[in-house]
């Protein structure tokens, strides 16, 4: 899509939706810290005691699916660029699941963040979860990571609804931050989380990647061959 036609799409969910769509990660982690050893009191055993497994569980799970809705939206917004999405599924709808996806990781990584305060191995506290690199117990150079991560993506997210007030090279400035999180973010689930060590989850980090960097190759190539075009033209 040429940036005209970026401009005149508008950020496909609401403000209101999205800070919906934060919020109700954030209870949702909350309800299952406070609620659920009272709910589900057969589940206790893994909920309290010394050393509840339960909120470690959900927090790698949730991970797990914030890093797949992120690959997902890098892959979207590489086929819009390099002009892939015009074949399928069109270049708007690609550009919705594409600020759909990177919004649904912002909320997911919440969740996987906030669940952790309910982990008594790691104990953060909410400074030490917000803080970049605070992570005392648990590898805090690689935690610091999805850290920092997490402001860039909530950055990037929140770009979206101001790109008619900051104009769109700016906007694209800031979009292209995305390449830096996409690295950060594999590099804080390969070095800090428990299952990087899983052939499955090995295999998952390097198709991710290997994707990523393949349309990043192709749309660099697609754009030296229109530049060359132009140049030619212009003579
Ligand atoms: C405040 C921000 C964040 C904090 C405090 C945080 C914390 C952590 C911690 C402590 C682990 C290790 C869990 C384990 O024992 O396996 C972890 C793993 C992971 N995190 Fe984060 N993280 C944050 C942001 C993010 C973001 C933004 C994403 C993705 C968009 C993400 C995706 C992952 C993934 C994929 C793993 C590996 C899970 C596994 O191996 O099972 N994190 N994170």
């Amino acid at each position: 899509m040429e940036p005209r036609e970026l401009d005149e799409l508008s950020a496909a969910t609401a403000i209101s939706t999205l800070i919906g769509l934060l919020l109700s990660a954030a209870a949702g982690a909350f309800l299952a810290i406070l609620v659920l050893p009272h709910w589900l009191p057969a589940l206790a055993g893994s909920l309290q005691g010394p050393a509840p497994k339960a909120y470690w569980y959900l927090s790698r799970a949730s991970g797990l699916v914030a890093y797949g809705l992120l690959w997902l939206s890098m892959v979207l917004g590489l086929m819009i660029t390099g002009r892939i999405a015009r074949l399928w599924p069109g270049g708007p709808m690609a550009f919705e699941l594409h600020q759909h996806a990177a919004l649904l990781s912002l909320a997911f990584s919440l969740f996987h963040a906030l669940i952790l305060l309910g982990d008594r191995y790691i104990s953060f506290t909410p400074l030490r979860l917000f803080l970049p690199f605070a992570s005392v117990d648990y590898r805090p150079f690689w935690v610091g990571w999805g850290q920092l991560g997490w402001y860039l993506l909530a950055l990037v997210g929140l770009s979206f609804y101001v790109r008619r007030w900051i104009g769109h090279a700016t906007w694209r400035r800031i979009h292209y931050l995305s390449f830096g999180i996409f690295l950060m973010i594999t590099a804080h689930g390969l070095m800090s989380g428990t299952d990087a060590g899983k052939m499955g989850v090995r295999v998952m980090y390097e198709i991710a990647g290997g994707t990523v960097l393949g349309l990043l190759l192709y749309r660099m190539v697609i754009s030296v061959f229109a530049n060359r075009r132009i140049a030619e033209l212009r003579k």
